[in-house]
């Protein structure tokens, strides 16, 4: 997704400036520029294609300029080539805007400019902005973007230079994250932290509809309507080494073997064995307004969907109360029904995705409870909810989610035990359950261990261009996430399916050429998987199963087995997983696919 950053201070701003889009690169992109005040003028450079190419075009420039901002791309309006790139400018050439979001009257404001003899230069919505600027410009740059942005509709983070204004940036948000940095002499802004913490961890986060005026001593706050903010400085504890690979040769990898880490943070704290359930202060829910749900909607995107899926099955198990899982882009635009005791959760890793975000208000605007299970803290679903529960799992950069998936399973697991124990579940299996939940880091831990066992059955998959997965009862969810890992990053075509679907379709798809990877662990459903497996095998297809350790009877039914520790049945999913992350992981290396920024897909989609 989109990236700004802005500097002014004192330091060089394009060495500054091209680093901290390095940083925003996880985020997917396709263009990159940049813009600086240099002398008296205003000085930009932009392409299509990598940060590396931006640079070729500072080369040899030595640019002293110590104000600047800079953006990649990722198209919404318009191909993605070298005009369409940001920064745009305004006629003049005095003005220029990166923005990540969506205009959504940019037409009719188009029509409007042009009708006043504005020229446009690209296929952009975030070009009007910079026109729009220029018809309100009359000296002062906050007052100008103030009144251009009281007549645009969806949603922006932007941040503008103007080259009558020198040492000023002027940053606004709508509905796009952005967030101000502040260090001794000078300051920031961008849309992610990533980009400016090697700098500052002083930050303060802008809220919808907020403008800042960014100089390199002072910053100040007010609304696009001029009424002014108090900011509120936030410390991040994130350090950049926690960002950084460590070592590990893709981010994907170092989060996948982060979890044993990451899922014992899920927990830190939240578990009260003397009463044989969850602690989960942040839901800000009293004791009797819990006991009176009696249905529960789960709505995310993507990978938390997954999570949500699996969610159902452990709420329902556990706590006996109907739950719904609905996409978040489906549910905004449905009439869902939302009675008093329905309770929503929505489920996002970033906390920015823009689905998401709408069913969140959708079904607040319906008077339902909404609690968000995040991990970015202080995003804007974790703002907007009513609660919730954070999955701490640290910043998660490989696009492919997986220890923010695991992560996400384990708070729903806390969930499910926390209402099931004010329900039906006893004192005893509260505790078995926290027992079984203690051990899950560990046994993560074993799993990982195992990985050459994994990497030498993608050596003989990757070249394969079909695969199967199937799982059933908890572990179905698991299927079409094992699926979807593959999909993502080594863009081989996977289908993931309840295990008993098969002969309803998939089946015609198998012959000796069609993997099929099986959960088939040691469960209530483990005979019917394993006739799955035999109609598999009469058909010549291929067996990759995820098997319960101590299960020596399947390794004679199947081409390959990956076992997995025992642990309760609720708590499967976060181990069965493991191994399909690891194994997409190892196909897409070696198929050479960039695994941490897949083609076309964005770590955080905050667009419809
Ligand atoms: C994008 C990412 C997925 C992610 C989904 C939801 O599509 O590529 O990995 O699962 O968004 O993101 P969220 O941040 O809301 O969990």
């Amino acid at each position: 997704m989109c990236g700004i950053i802005g500097y002014v201070g004192r330091e060089k701003a394009v060495p500054l400036l091209v680093e901290g889009l390095k940083r925003l690169e996880y985020r997917g992109y396709d263009s990159a520029g940049i813009a600086v005040l240099e002398g008296e003028g205003l000085i930009f450079e932009k392409c299509a294609g990598k940060i590396s190419a931006l640079e070729s075009l500072l080369r040899n420039k030595n640019f002293d300029s110590t104000t600047g901002i800079a953006h990649t791309r990722w198209a919404t309006h318009g191909e993605p080539n070298d005009l369409n790139a940001h920064p745009h400018l305004d006629c003049q050439g005095n003005i220029a805007v990166v923005h990540n979001g969506i205009i959504e009257n940019y037409r009719s404001l188009r029509e409007l400019l042009g009708r006043k003899g504005h020229k446009f230069t690209s296929d952009t919505d975030t070009e009007i902005l910079a026109h729009l600027i220029e018809e309100y410009y009359d000296g002062d740059l906050l007052e100008a973007t103030q009144a251009a942005l009281s007549q645009v509709e969806g949603t922006y983070g932007i941040a503008v230079l103007c080259k009558n204004n020198p040492h000023q940036i002027v940053a606004a948000r709508n509905g796009s994250p952005l967030v101000i940095g502040t260090g001794k002499g000078e300051n920031f802004v961008a849309s992610d932290v990533a980009a400016i913490l090697r700098h500052t961890n002083r930050v303060v986060y802008l809220e919808d509809r907020e403008v800042a005026l960014i100089d390199p001593d002072n910053f100040s706050i007010s609304t696009v309507d001029k009424v002014e903010v108090t900011p509120e400085i936030q410390e991040i504890s994130w350090t950049l080494d926690q960002i950084e690979k460590e070592g590990y040769p893709h981010f994907m990898l170092k989060e996948i073997c982060e979890q044993p880490v990451t899922l014992r943070n899920a927990i830190r704290g939240r578990l009260n064995y003397e009463e044989g359930t969850s602690r989960l202060n942040g839901l800000n829910l009293q004791y009797e307004e819990l006991h009176l749900v009696d249905r529960i909607i789960l709505s995310a995107c993507g990978t938390a969907w997954h999570a949500a899926l699996v969610g159902e099955y452990m709420i329902e198990g556990t706590a006996m109360i109907p739950v719904e899982v609905e996409y978040a882009s489906e549910f905004r635009y449905r009439s869902p029904i939302i009675n008093e005791g329905t309770l929503v959760f929505v489920i996002s890793q970033s906390g920015e995705t823009a689905d998401t975000l709408a069913a969140l208000r959708e079904a607040k605007r319906k008077g339902a409870t909404v609690l968000g299970i995040c991990n970015v803290v202080g995003s804007t679903i974790a703002r907007e909810t009513d609660g919730g529960v954070y999955i701490h799992a640290g910043p998660e950069i490989g696009v492919a989610s997986t220890k923010a998936f695991t992560s996400q399973m384990m708070v729903l697991s806390l969930i499910s035990l926390f209402l099931a124990r004010m329900r039906t579940l006893s004192l005893e299996q509260g505790r078995e359950i926290i027992d079984a939940l203690y051990k899950i880091p560990d046994q993560v831990n074993e799993i990982l261990k195992n990985d050459s066992t994994i990497q030498s059955i993608a050596e003989k998959y990757y070249q394969k261009n079909n695969f199967l997965y199937l799982g059933r009862g908890f572990n179905f969810p698991i299927a079409l996430e094992g699926a979807l890992k593959l999909k993502e990053i080594s863009y081989i075509h996977a289908e993931g399916y309840p295990s008993a679907e098969m002969k309803h379709g998939p089946i015609a798809l198998i012959d000796e050429n069609m993997p099929v990877v099986v959960i088939a662990l040691k469960d209530k459903v483990h005979d019917k998987v394993l006739s799955n497996i035999a109609e598999i095998k009469a058909r010549k297809g291929k067996v990759i199963a995820v098997a319960t350790r101590g299960d020596s009877e399947i390794a004679d039914k199947v081409d390959h087995v990956i076992y997995i520790p025992q642990t309760l049945e609720l708590l499967t999913p976060i181990l069965s997983v493991i191994p399909l992350q690891l194994l997409a992981y190892h196909m897409a290396v070696l198929r050479d696919c960039n695994v941490d920024q897949p083609r076309n897909l964005a770590k955080s989609v905050t667009v419809e």
